[in-house]
Protein backbone atom coordinates (compact mmCIF):
# COMPACT_ATOMS: atom_id res chain seq x y z
CA UNK A 1 0.00 0.00 0.00
CA UNK A 2 1.19 3.60 -0.63
CA UNK A 3 2.48 6.00 1.96
CA UNK A 4 -0.05 8.71 2.54
CA UNK A 5 1.78 11.61 0.99
CA UNK A 6 1.62 15.49 1.67
CA UNK A 7 2.56 18.33 -0.10
CA UNK A 8 2.38 16.12 -3.39
CA UNK A 9 0.31 18.59 -5.46
CA UNK A 10 3.75 21.26 -4.74
CA UNK A 11 5.12 18.07 -6.50
CA UNK A 12 6.68 19.28 -9.80
CA UNK A 13 5.14 17.04 -12.16
CA UNK A 14 8.58 14.51 -13.27
CA UNK A 15 8.75 14.22 -9.12
CA UNK A 16 5.05 13.37 -9.15
CA UNK A 17 5.95 10.66 -11.68
CA UNK A 18 8.90 9.81 -9.31
CA UNK A 19 6.83 9.11 -6.65
CA UNK A 20 4.20 6.73 -8.52
CA UNK A 21 7.01 5.29 -9.76
CA UNK A 22 8.21 4.37 -6.70
CA UNK A 23 4.86 4.03 -4.65
CA UNK A 24 2.98 2.35 -7.37
CA UNK A 25 4.58 1.24 -10.53
CA UNK A 26 7.79 -0.99 -8.45
CA UNK A 27 9.71 1.73 -10.51
CA UNK A 28 8.79 0.20 -13.93
CA UNK A 29 10.54 2.41 -16.40
CA UNK A 30 7.58 1.18 -18.71
CA UNK A 31 5.39 3.14 -16.56
CA UNK A 32 7.26 6.36 -16.71
CA UNK A 33 7.32 5.95 -19.77
CA UNK A 34 3.89 5.78 -20.80
CA UNK A 35 2.83 8.95 -18.64
CA UNK A 36 5.84 10.72 -20.67
CA UNK A 37 5.33 9.76 -24.03
CA UNK A 38 1.97 11.38 -23.79
CA UNK A 39 3.51 14.98 -23.02
CA UNK A 40 3.02 17.48 -25.66
CA UNK A 41 6.18 18.60 -27.07
CA UNK A 42 5.04 21.95 -27.39
CA UNK A 43 5.33 23.31 -24.14
CA UNK A 44 2.93 26.05 -23.84
CA UNK A 45 0.15 23.75 -25.20
CA UNK A 46 1.35 21.21 -22.54
CA UNK A 47 1.42 23.39 -19.53
CA UNK A 48 -2.58 24.66 -20.83
CA UNK A 49 -3.44 21.48 -20.50
CA UNK A 50 -1.63 20.67 -17.27
CA UNK A 51 -3.57 23.50 -15.96
CA UNK A 52 -7.14 22.33 -16.91
CA UNK A 53 -6.94 20.22 -13.59
CA UNK A 54 -4.89 19.54 -10.59
CA UNK A 55 -2.03 17.16 -10.08
CA UNK A 56 -1.21 16.62 -13.43
CA UNK A 57 1.49 14.07 -15.12
CA UNK A 58 0.45 13.33 -18.58
CA UNK A 59 -2.29 13.66 -21.54
CA UNK A 60 -5.48 11.04 -21.92
CA UNK A 61 -6.07 10.82 -25.27
CA UNK A 62 -9.93 10.74 -27.18
CA UNK A 63 -10.31 10.58 -30.79
CA UNK A 64 -11.36 13.39 -32.06
CA UNK A 65 -13.87 12.72 -34.64
CA UNK A 66 -16.15 14.14 -37.08
CA UNK A 67 -19.82 13.15 -38.77
CA UNK A 68 -20.64 14.83 -41.70
CA UNK A 69 -24.10 15.08 -43.88
CA UNK A 70 -25.67 16.56 -41.02
CA UNK A 71 -29.17 18.38 -42.32
CA UNK A 72 -30.12 20.81 -39.71
CA UNK A 73 -32.70 23.24 -40.41
CA UNK A 74 -31.94 23.13 -44.03
CA UNK A 75 -28.79 23.91 -42.78
CA UNK A 76 -25.83 21.57 -43.47
CA UNK A 77 -23.01 20.78 -40.66
CA UNK A 78 -20.34 18.63 -40.01
CA UNK A 79 -20.52 17.52 -35.98
CA UNK A 80 -17.51 17.44 -34.37
CA UNK A 81 -17.28 14.30 -31.75
CA UNK A 82 -15.35 12.92 -28.96
CA UNK A 83 -15.83 9.52 -28.08
CA UNK A 84 -13.96 6.44 -27.61
CA UNK A 85 -16.30 3.54 -28.39
CA UNK A 86 -16.44 2.24 -31.92
CA UNK A 87 -19.26 2.25 -34.33
CA UNK A 88 -20.55 5.60 -32.78
CA UNK A 89 -19.72 7.96 -35.19
CA UNK A 90 -20.15 5.57 -38.08
CA UNK A 91 -23.58 5.60 -36.86
CA UNK A 92 -24.40 8.79 -36.67
CA UNK A 93 -22.87 9.77 -39.84
CA UNK A 94 -24.79 7.15 -41.23
CA UNK A 95 -28.09 8.28 -39.88
CA UNK A 96 -27.17 11.95 -40.88
CA UNK A 97 -26.83 11.01 -44.44
CA UNK A 98 -30.22 8.91 -44.25
CA UNK A 99 -31.99 11.67 -43.48
CA UNK A 100 -30.65 14.17 -45.54
CA UNK A 101 -32.19 13.19 -48.59
CA UNK A 102 -35.28 12.97 -46.48
CA UNK A 103 -35.83 16.56 -45.35
CA UNK A 104 -33.03 16.58 -42.59
CA UNK A 105 -33.70 17.51 -39.30
CA UNK A 106 -35.73 20.26 -37.66
CA UNK A 107 -34.63 21.22 -34.12
CA UNK A 108 -36.39 24.44 -32.07
CA UNK A 109 -34.89 24.93 -28.33
CA UNK A 110 -38.19 25.93 -26.26
CA UNK A 111 -37.08 27.85 -23.41
CA UNK A 112 -33.39 28.64 -22.05
CA UNK A 113 -34.15 28.84 -18.45
CA UNK A 114 -31.69 27.82 -15.83
CA UNK A 115 -31.96 27.41 -12.35
CA UNK A 116 -29.83 27.65 -8.87
CA UNK A 117 -30.80 27.52 -5.14
CA UNK A 118 -29.88 28.71 -1.76
CA UNK A 119 -30.92 26.10 0.65
CA UNK A 120 -31.12 27.53 4.65
CA UNK A 121 -33.10 27.30 7.82
CA UNK A 122 -35.16 30.21 9.40
CA UNK A 123 -37.17 29.24 13.00
CA UNK A 124 -39.88 31.50 12.36
CA UNK A 125 -42.92 30.94 10.80
CA UNK A 126 -44.05 30.30 7.27
CA UNK A 127 -45.88 33.89 7.53
CA UNK A 128 -42.89 35.88 8.74
CA UNK A 129 -40.94 34.14 5.78
CA UNK A 130 -43.11 35.34 2.99
CA UNK A 131 -43.15 38.56 4.74
CA UNK A 132 -39.68 38.94 4.99
CA UNK A 133 -39.04 37.59 1.60
CA UNK A 134 -41.17 40.06 0.30
CA UNK A 135 -39.65 43.01 1.82
CA UNK A 136 -36.00 42.13 1.03
CA UNK A 137 -36.60 40.89 -2.61
CA UNK A 138 -35.61 44.48 -3.99
CA UNK A 139 -32.38 44.21 -2.10
CA UNK A 140 -31.90 41.01 -3.46
CA UNK A 141 -31.82 41.86 -6.72
CA UNK A 142 -29.81 45.25 -6.34
CA UNK A 143 -27.12 43.24 -3.98
CA UNK A 144 -26.05 41.18 -7.26
CA UNK A 145 -25.94 44.21 -9.83
CA UNK A 146 -22.34 44.14 -10.03
CA UNK A 147 -22.32 40.52 -11.13
CA UNK A 148 -25.04 40.42 -12.90
CA UNK A 149 -24.02 43.69 -15.02
CA UNK A 150 -22.17 42.34 -18.17
CA UNK A 151 -24.52 39.66 -18.31
CA UNK A 152 -27.90 41.87 -18.60
CA UNK A 153 -25.65 43.45 -21.35
CA UNK A 154 -25.89 40.40 -23.00
CA UNK A 155 -29.51 40.35 -22.35
CA UNK A 156 -29.26 37.75 -19.79
CA UNK A 157 -29.55 37.95 -15.98
CA UNK A 158 -31.66 36.72 -12.45
CA UNK A 159 -35.02 36.66 -13.66
CA UNK A 160 -36.82 35.44 -11.05
CA UNK A 161 -36.16 34.79 -7.06
CA UNK A 162 -39.13 32.59 -5.32
CA UNK A 163 -39.29 31.81 -1.82
CA UNK A 164 -39.99 28.15 -1.35
CA UNK A 165 -41.98 26.53 1.99
CA UNK A 166 -40.34 23.07 2.41
CA UNK A 167 -40.74 23.11 6.23
CA UNK A 168 -43.27 20.12 5.73
CA UNK A 169 -40.12 17.88 4.58
CA UNK A 170 -37.32 19.06 6.85
CA UNK A 171 -37.98 21.30 9.84
CA UNK A 172 -37.43 24.96 8.93
CA UNK A 173 -35.90 24.29 5.89
CA UNK A 174 -36.96 26.69 3.09
CA UNK A 175 -35.36 27.76 0.16
CA UNK A 176 -34.81 30.79 -2.19
CA UNK A 177 -35.20 29.11 -6.41
CA UNK A 178 -34.05 31.17 -8.29
CA UNK A 179 -34.47 31.36 -12.18
CA UNK A 180 -31.63 32.69 -14.56
CA UNK A 181 -30.98 33.70 -18.23
CA UNK A 182 -27.33 33.15 -19.29
CA UNK A 183 -27.74 33.67 -22.72
CA UNK A 184 -24.60 31.67 -24.27
CA UNK A 185 -22.68 30.72 -21.49
CA UNK A 186 -23.20 27.44 -19.55
CA UNK A 187 -23.06 29.96 -16.54
CA UNK A 188 -22.23 28.13 -13.59
CA UNK A 189 -19.88 30.68 -11.75
CA UNK A 190 -22.16 33.18 -12.88
CA UNK A 191 -25.14 31.46 -10.96
CA UNK A 192 -23.11 30.23 -8.15
CA UNK A 193 -21.58 34.17 -7.30
CA UNK A 194 -25.19 35.22 -7.69
CA UNK A 195 -26.35 32.53 -5.23
CA UNK A 196 -23.49 33.06 -2.92
CA UNK A 197 -24.37 36.97 -2.95
CA UNK A 198 -27.93 36.28 -2.22
CA UNK A 199 -27.20 34.01 0.57
CA UNK A 200 -25.19 37.00 2.14
CA UNK A 201 -28.11 39.36 1.64
CA UNK A 202 -30.74 37.11 3.31
CA UNK A 203 -28.82 36.28 6.21
CA UNK A 204 -27.23 40.41 6.59
CA UNK A 205 -31.15 41.71 6.21
CA UNK A 206 -32.48 38.80 8.73
CA UNK A 207 -29.85 40.23 11.13
CA UNK A 208 -31.27 43.78 10.78
CA UNK A 209 -34.75 43.14 10.92
CA UNK A 210 -36.60 44.23 13.76
CA UNK A 211 -39.84 41.84 13.06
CA UNK A 212 -37.59 38.72 14.12
CA UNK A 213 -36.28 37.25 17.39
CA UNK A 214 -33.04 36.79 18.25
CA UNK A 215 -32.73 33.51 16.96
CA UNK A 216 -35.08 34.03 14.27
CA UNK A 217 -32.00 36.58 13.11
CA UNK A 218 -30.30 33.64 12.83
CA UNK A 219 -30.75 32.18 9.48
CA UNK A 220 -28.51 29.59 8.34
CA UNK A 221 -27.22 28.91 5.33
CA UNK A 222 -26.91 25.16 4.64
CA UNK A 223 -25.90 25.70 1.11
CA UNK A 224 -25.89 27.65 -2.26
CA UNK A 225 -25.73 25.66 -5.55
CA UNK A 226 -27.23 26.21 -9.18
CA UNK A 227 -28.92 22.94 -10.22
CA UNK A 228 -27.89 20.71 -12.95
CA UNK A 229 -32.36 19.71 -13.23
CA UNK A 230 -33.07 22.01 -15.86
CA UNK A 231 -36.38 21.32 -17.37
CA UNK A 232 -36.97 24.78 -18.65
CA UNK A 233 -33.54 24.62 -20.98
CA UNK A 234 -35.18 22.43 -23.59
CA UNK A 235 -34.56 21.57 -27.07
CA UNK A 236 -36.66 19.25 -29.28
CA UNK A 237 -35.84 18.17 -32.76
CA UNK A 238 -37.47 15.57 -34.95
CA UNK A 239 -37.01 13.94 -38.13
CA UNK A 240 -39.77 12.71 -40.38
CA UNK A 241 -40.83 11.43 -43.80
CA UNK A 242 -43.58 9.23 -45.66
CA UNK A 243 -43.70 5.70 -44.51
CA UNK A 244 -42.31 4.26 -48.02
CA UNK A 245 -39.23 6.09 -47.93
CA UNK A 246 -37.94 4.21 -44.71
CA UNK A 247 -35.99 1.44 -44.98
CA UNK A 248 -36.89 -2.13 -46.14
CA UNK A 249 -35.55 -5.37 -46.19
CA UNK A 250 -36.00 -8.73 -47.56
CA UNK A 251 -38.03 -9.60 -44.40
CA UNK A 252 -39.51 -6.20 -43.57
CA UNK A 253 -41.44 -3.85 -45.54
CA UNK A 254 -41.35 -0.24 -44.91
CA UNK A 255 -44.43 -0.08 -43.02
CA UNK A 256 -43.24 -3.15 -41.05
CA UNK A 257 -40.23 -1.45 -40.20
CA UNK A 258 -42.28 1.60 -39.31
CA UNK A 259 -43.97 -0.12 -37.15
CA UNK A 260 -41.35 -2.29 -35.48
CA UNK A 261 -39.65 0.95 -35.13
CA UNK A 262 -42.83 2.43 -33.48
CA UNK A 263 -42.37 -0.72 -31.19
CA UNK A 264 -39.30 -0.36 -30.37
CA UNK A 265 -39.26 3.11 -28.62
CA UNK A 266 -42.58 2.05 -26.99
CA UNK A 267 -40.44 -0.32 -24.95
CA UNK A 268 -38.39 1.91 -24.17
CA UNK A 269 -41.05 3.91 -23.10
CA UNK A 270 -42.78 1.67 -20.73
CA UNK A 271 -39.74 -0.14 -19.45
CA UNK A 272 -37.17 1.03 -17.63
CA UNK A 273 -34.78 -1.50 -18.23
CA UNK A 274 -35.16 -0.75 -21.97
CA UNK A 275 -35.04 2.84 -21.24
CA UNK A 276 -31.64 3.21 -19.37
CA UNK A 277 -29.71 1.09 -22.57
CA UNK A 278 -31.71 3.14 -24.96
CA UNK A 279 -31.28 7.31 -23.39
CA UNK A 280 -27.49 5.43 -23.09
CA UNK A 281 -27.36 5.37 -26.88
CA UNK A 282 -28.76 9.02 -27.48
CA UNK A 283 -26.20 10.25 -24.47
CA UNK A 284 -23.51 8.46 -27.28
CA UNK A 285 -24.31 11.04 -29.46
CA UNK A 286 -25.17 14.08 -26.89
CA UNK A 287 -21.68 13.46 -25.17
CA UNK A 288 -19.71 13.15 -27.71
CA UNK A 289 -20.72 16.70 -29.23
CA UNK A 290 -20.58 18.08 -25.49
CA UNK A 291 -17.51 17.08 -25.15
CA UNK A 292 -16.14 18.20 -28.20
CA UNK A 293 -17.52 21.64 -27.83
CA UNK A 294 -16.11 21.82 -24.15
CA UNK A 295 -19.38 21.28 -22.15
CA UNK A 296 -19.99 19.53 -18.48
CA UNK A 297 -21.00 16.42 -20.10
CA UNK A 298 -21.48 14.98 -16.11
CA UNK A 299 -24.23 18.01 -15.93
CA UNK A 300 -25.87 17.08 -19.20
CA UNK A 301 -26.24 13.45 -18.75
CA UNK A 302 -27.43 14.24 -15.24
CA UNK A 303 -29.61 16.84 -15.86
CA UNK A 304 -30.61 14.38 -18.90
CA UNK A 305 -31.70 11.11 -16.92
CA UNK A 306 -33.32 13.53 -14.51
CA UNK A 307 -35.52 14.64 -16.86
CA UNK A 308 -36.21 11.41 -18.12
CA UNK A 309 -37.72 10.30 -14.90
CA UNK A 310 -40.05 13.49 -14.36
CA UNK A 311 -43.13 11.52 -14.87
CA UNK A 312 -41.66 9.63 -11.87
CA UNK A 313 -40.99 6.61 -14.01
CA UNK A 314 -37.39 6.27 -16.05
CA UNK A 315 -38.55 6.51 -19.75
CA UNK A 316 -37.48 7.18 -23.33
CA UNK A 317 -36.24 10.53 -24.09
CA UNK A 318 -36.98 9.48 -27.89
CA UNK A 319 -40.59 9.60 -29.08
CA UNK A 320 -42.04 7.37 -32.13
CA UNK A 321 -45.13 7.76 -34.37
CA UNK A 322 -46.96 7.04 -37.77
CA UNK A 323 -49.95 9.37 -38.79
CA UNK A 324 -51.34 9.24 -41.80
CA UNK A 325 -48.82 7.29 -43.80
CA UNK A 326 -46.01 9.66 -42.18
CA UNK A 327 -43.79 8.40 -40.18
CA UNK A 328 -42.02 10.61 -37.30
CA UNK A 329 -39.89 10.49 -34.75
CA UNK A 330 -38.38 13.25 -32.04
CA UNK A 331 -36.40 13.71 -29.06
CA UNK A 332 -36.71 16.03 -26.55
CA UNK A 333 -34.60 16.91 -23.07
CA UNK A 334 -33.00 19.76 -21.25
CA UNK A 335 -29.30 20.68 -22.79
CA UNK A 336 -28.05 23.93 -20.75
CA UNK A 337 -24.73 24.41 -22.98
CA UNK A 338 -22.67 27.09 -23.62
CA UNK A 339 -20.46 28.49 -26.55
CA UNK A 340 -18.55 31.28 -24.39
CA UNK A 341 -16.28 31.01 -21.40
CA UNK A 342 -14.88 27.96 -19.82
CA UNK A 343 -13.28 25.62 -22.08
CA UNK A 344 -14.79 27.31 -25.10
CA UNK A 345 -11.99 30.00 -25.39
CA UNK A 346 -9.15 27.87 -23.79
CA UNK A 347 -8.55 24.34 -25.59
CA UNK A 348 -7.50 24.32 -29.36
CA UNK A 349 -9.51 21.66 -30.51
CA UNK A 350 -12.43 22.95 -28.47
CA UNK A 351 -12.28 26.50 -30.31
CA UNK A 352 -11.99 24.46 -33.79
CA UNK A 353 -14.91 22.51 -33.28
CA UNK A 354 -16.77 25.47 -32.47
CA UNK A 355 -15.21 26.82 -35.67
CA UNK A 356 -16.30 23.93 -37.25
CA UNK A 357 -20.08 24.41 -36.41
CA UNK A 358 -19.53 27.88 -37.93
CA UNK A 359 -19.06 29.50 -33.98
CA UNK A 360 -23.27 28.66 -32.87
CA UNK A 361 -24.81 30.52 -30.17
CA UNK A 362 -25.87 28.26 -27.34
CA UNK A 363 -29.34 27.68 -28.63
CA UNK A 364 -28.23 26.90 -31.60
CA UNK A 365 -25.61 24.13 -30.21
CA UNK A 366 -28.74 23.31 -28.42
CA UNK A 367 -30.12 22.17 -31.18
CA UNK A 368 -26.92 20.45 -32.51
CA UNK A 369 -26.66 18.39 -29.77
CA UNK A 370 -29.82 17.25 -29.47
CA UNK A 371 -30.21 16.04 -33.19
CA UNK A 372 -26.92 13.92 -32.35
CA UNK A 373 -28.39 12.04 -29.62
CA UNK A 374 -32.16 11.48 -32.17
CA UNK A 375 -29.39 10.38 -35.04
CA UNK A 376 -27.67 8.08 -32.83
CA UNK A 377 -31.35 6.92 -31.36
CA UNK A 378 -32.29 6.43 -34.94
CA UNK A 379 -29.14 4.73 -35.93
CA UNK A 380 -29.19 2.12 -32.77
CA UNK A 381 -32.61 1.18 -33.53
CA UNK A 382 -32.39 0.69 -36.94
CA UNK A 383 -29.73 -2.06 -36.63
CA UNK A 384 -31.50 -3.65 -33.27
CA UNK A 385 -34.70 -4.06 -35.56
CA UNK A 386 -32.92 -5.49 -38.38
CA UNK A 387 -29.20 -6.84 -38.12
CA UNK A 388 -28.77 -6.75 -34.29
CA UNK A 389 -26.11 -4.20 -33.21
CA UNK A 390 -23.35 -6.92 -32.81
CA UNK A 391 -22.86 -6.96 -36.75
CA UNK A 392 -21.99 -3.39 -37.77
CA UNK A 393 -20.46 -3.28 -34.14
CA UNK A 394 -18.16 -6.13 -34.69
CA UNK A 395 -16.88 -4.84 -38.22
CA UNK A 396 -16.13 -1.43 -36.34
CA UNK A 397 -14.63 -2.92 -33.29
CA UNK A 398 -12.14 -5.14 -35.52
CA UNK A 399 -9.85 -2.42 -35.62
CA UNK A 400 -9.58 -2.63 -31.85
CA UNK A 401 -8.89 -5.90 -32.00
CA UNK A 402 -6.09 -5.68 -34.47
CA UNK A 403 -4.63 -3.26 -32.42
CA UNK A 404 -4.76 -5.58 -29.32
CA UNK A 405 -2.71 -8.48 -31.39
CA UNK A 406 -0.65 -5.92 -32.61
CA UNK A 407 -1.52 -6.45 -36.25
CA UNK A 408 0.53 -4.95 -39.06
CA UNK A 409 -0.36 -2.71 -42.18
CA UNK A 410 -0.26 -5.62 -44.18
CA UNK A 411 -2.51 -7.80 -41.50
CA UNK A 412 -4.65 -5.13 -41.29
CA UNK A 413 -5.03 -4.71 -44.86
CA UNK A 414 -5.38 -8.39 -45.01
CA UNK A 415 -7.74 -9.23 -42.46
CA UNK A 416 -10.09 -5.86 -42.96
CA UNK A 417 -10.66 -7.38 -46.96
CA UNK A 418 -11.33 -11.05 -45.11
CA UNK A 419 -14.03 -9.73 -42.57
CA UNK A 420 -15.89 -7.32 -45.57
CA UNK A 421 -17.45 -11.31 -46.17
CA UNK A 422 -17.17 -12.80 -43.24
CA UNK A 423 -18.81 -12.46 -39.69
CA UNK A 424 -16.22 -10.20 -37.15
CA UNK A 425 -16.20 -12.15 -33.63
CA UNK A 426 -13.25 -12.01 -31.17
CA UNK A 427 -12.23 -15.64 -31.95
CA UNK A 428 -12.71 -15.55 -35.30
CA UNK A 429 -10.52 -12.55 -36.02
CA UNK A 430 -7.60 -14.44 -33.32
CA UNK A 431 -7.86 -17.33 -35.59
CA UNK A 432 -7.35 -15.50 -38.29
CA UNK A 433 -4.32 -13.36 -37.21
CA UNK A 434 -3.19 -17.13 -36.45
CA UNK A 435 -3.54 -18.47 -39.94
CA UNK A 436 -2.20 -15.62 -41.17
CA UNK A 437 1.27 -15.75 -38.99
CA UNK A 438 1.57 -19.23 -39.86
C1 LIG B 1 -24.34 1.07 -27.21
O1 LIG B 1 -23.34 1.98 -26.80
C2 LIG B 1 -25.66 1.77 -27.33
C3 LIG B 1 -26.85 0.86 -27.67
O2 LIG B 1 -26.95 -0.19 -26.71
C4 LIG B 1 -28.08 1.73 -27.62
C5 LIG B 1 -29.38 0.98 -27.72
O3 LIG B 1 -29.45 -0.20 -27.34
O4 LIG B 1 -30.36 1.63 -28.16
C6 LIG B 1 -26.69 0.22 -29.00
Amino acid sequence: MAPVVSGFSKLSKTDKIKWLAEHHFNNDQNAIDTLVTYWNSDHGLQQLHDEFTENTISNYYLPFSVAPNFLINDKRYTLPMTIEESSVVAAASKAAKFWQTRGGFKAEVLSTIKVGQVHFTFTGSPKKAQQFFSLIKPELFSSVSHITENMKKRGGGVIDIELRDKTTEIDNYYQLHCTFETVDAMGANFINSCLEQFAKTIQSEAKKHNDFSNTEKDIEIIMSILSNYVPQCLVKAHVSCSIKDLPHTKTLSSRQYAEKFVRAVRIAEIEPYRAVTHNKGIMNGIDAVVLATGNDFRAIEAGAHAYASRNGKYASLTHAEIKDDTFTFSIELPLALGTVGGLTSLHPLVKLALQLLERPNASKLMEITAVAGLAQNFAAINSLITTGIQQGHMKMHLMNILNQFKATEREKEQLVKYFKTNAVTHSEVVSQIEKLRG
